[in-house]
């Protein structure tokens, strides 16, 4: 599943750390870049290359919530759940976009269109609550009427 010049990539990871396994991290970012999630046959060919247990890879790649071992849907919502956004009704808007999405945070519509995950602070806490679309895009000052433009907008792109 991974191209030859991701394997040469990560071959190339693994001679700057002392211990191959250090690479896993970096590894596995460059197989999202590339294949944009992590199934379990990526899971494994890093394994074989970083010289550890799909499982443990599997461990790692569950932990850190920046790695997809789900397919993403065509966009993805960010929305941050941190203390400051929560003081500022992030816990009430995550609610009605999950209702509007029709899917909880953590999945993606049936239509595969959105994913949406919780986040921890985004860097905008002085305009909470806050939310980032496709990783380039922070929504700041959230509001229901604003969540309503967005999921209208990102469903028929
Ligand atoms: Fe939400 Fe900082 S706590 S952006």
């Amino acid at each position: 599943m991974l191209s030859d010049n991701a394997k040469s990539e990560i071959q190339k990871l693994l001679t700057k750390y002392p211990n191959p396994r250090s690479a896993v991290m970096p590894a596995l970012h460059l197989a999202q870049r590339e294949v944009g999630w992590l199934p379990d046959e990526v899971i494994q060919e890093i394994a074989d290359l970083v010289g550890m247990s799909k499982t443990e890879v599997n461990s790692v790649a569950t932990f850190y919530t920046m790695y997809a071992r789900a397919r993403p849907g065509a966009h993805t919502l960010l929305f941050c759940a941190d203390l400051p956004c929560a003081l500022r009704g992030a816990e009430d808007l995550l609610a009605r976009l999950e209702r509007k999405l029709g899917c909880r945070a953590g999945e993606t519509t049936a239509d595969g269109k959105i994913t949406l995950h919780k986040a921890e602070c985004l860097g905008g806490c002085n305009h909470a609550p806050v939310m980032l679309i496709d990783g380039v895009e922070h929504v700041q000052d959230l509001t229901d009427e604003k969540l309503d433009e967005i999921v209208k907008r990102l469903r028929e792109s």
